[in-house]
């Protein structure tokens, strides 16, 4: 047992010397993940006003945006499409559609610059008239006709060249359906990271103005499918089912609310485990760093590694651009 005063653990900390040296977590641009929106148009750059920072951008600009994020050592990039309510219908269709939107960006930013990892989002939520993340049938959301639907999602996804598909649906059994149907299509290397322990929370308000579901989904929720906020054990049962159903990555939405079960999850489970820090989390740090209230840089590297500390192997954050630059500095 350590006592004092033989031991004094502020020993370890008396210089920064000593402190890098025992530092136990540490965070690079290798843990970053960059989720982009993408929209239709020509050197289009639209701001969302609750993310501040954050922009829709059309193909030939996400090009651009990509390759300087590429430039500064991001490893992947995430897709989310605002898709205009014209492609919106009852059943997706628009989903799988080979030369949709995010099909498009993907083609256009594998030809371009083909070291960067593009990963794409399964669900539905973009593309239904209703904004749930999958089919409704008299007022629910039917689980095994929904993975119908995301397996040609997933299998387009991955013929217009995406690296890694994310299902973010949070269906029951879809992870299996979606490795058969790739590995059907010949997508073997195609790669899942499972949105495994996704939450029904109020944090992804910003990220629904942004893509533009808000509206359609009205004051509809999404809780019976995405977790209670009250449950840890059943989250580990549902990367536990992920992981054998063959997902190569699972993920914990949102971040730092949900850090316990990233901590969790780390101790028991050799499959990477990554973490989004939402649009909520972005848009509170924004907020109070505009108003001068909070040391934003400070506070957002602090955040950042304590996603790292708890276990995380990479984090998606709509700051992972300006994290690079000032990791880079
Ligand atoms: C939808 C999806 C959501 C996010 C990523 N994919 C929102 C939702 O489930 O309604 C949220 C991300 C964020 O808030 O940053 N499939």
């Amino acid at each position: 047992m350590k006592k004092y005063p033989e031991t004094r653990l502020r020993r370890l900390r008396a210089h920064d010397f000593i402190r890098r040296l025992v530092s136990e977590a540490h965070l690079s641009v290798d843990d970053l993940i960059w989720p982009v929106f993408v929209k239709e148009g020509k050197s289009e750059r639209e701001s969302v006003p609750s993310m501040p920072g954050v922009e829709r951008l059309s193909v030939d600009v996400l090009l651009t945006e990509a390759k300087a994020a590429h430039g500064l050592g991001i490893p992947a990039i995430a897709l989310f499409p605002v898709v205009g309510t014209e492609h919106k219908s009852e059943n997706a269709e628009e989903a799988y559609r080979d030369d949709g939107l995010v099909q498009r960006a993907v083609s256009e930013l594998k030809n371009n610059i083909p070291e960067i990892g593009v990963i794409t989002d399964i669900a539905l939520d973009p593309y239904t008239s209703h904004g749930q993340d999958g089919i409704m049938r008299d007022g629910d959301i039917v689980n095994d006709e929904t993975i119908a639907v995301l397996e040609k999602q997933a299998v387009s996804h991955a013929c217009a060249g995406a690296d890694v598909v994310a299902p973010s649906d949070m269906m029951d059994g879809r992870i299996g359906r979606i490795r058969a149907a790739l590995d059907a299509a010949s997508y073997t290397q195609t790669a899942i990271l499972a949105y495994s322990a996704k939450y029904a929370s109020s944090f992804y308000g910003p990220f629904r103005d942004a893509v533009g579901s808000a509206a359609a989904l009205g004051s509809a929720d999404k809780r019976t499918y995405q977790m209670n906020p009250a449950n840890g054990a059943e989250a580990l049962d549902e990367l536990a089912m992920d992981i054998d159903e063959g997902a190569d990555m699972v993920m914990v939405k949102p971040g730092l609310p949900y850090i316990d079960i990233v901590a969790r999850a780390c101790q028991l489970f050799n499959t990477p485990v990554f973490s989004y820090h939402v649009s909520g989390e972005y848009a509170m740090l924004k907020a109070a760093g505009a108003q001068g209230w909070i040391d934003e840089r400070q506070c957002v590297l602090e955040s950042l590694l304590a996603f790292k500390r708890a276990g995380a192997r990479a984090i998606l954050t709509y700051y992972a651009v300006e994290v690079a630059a000032w990791l880079n500095e």
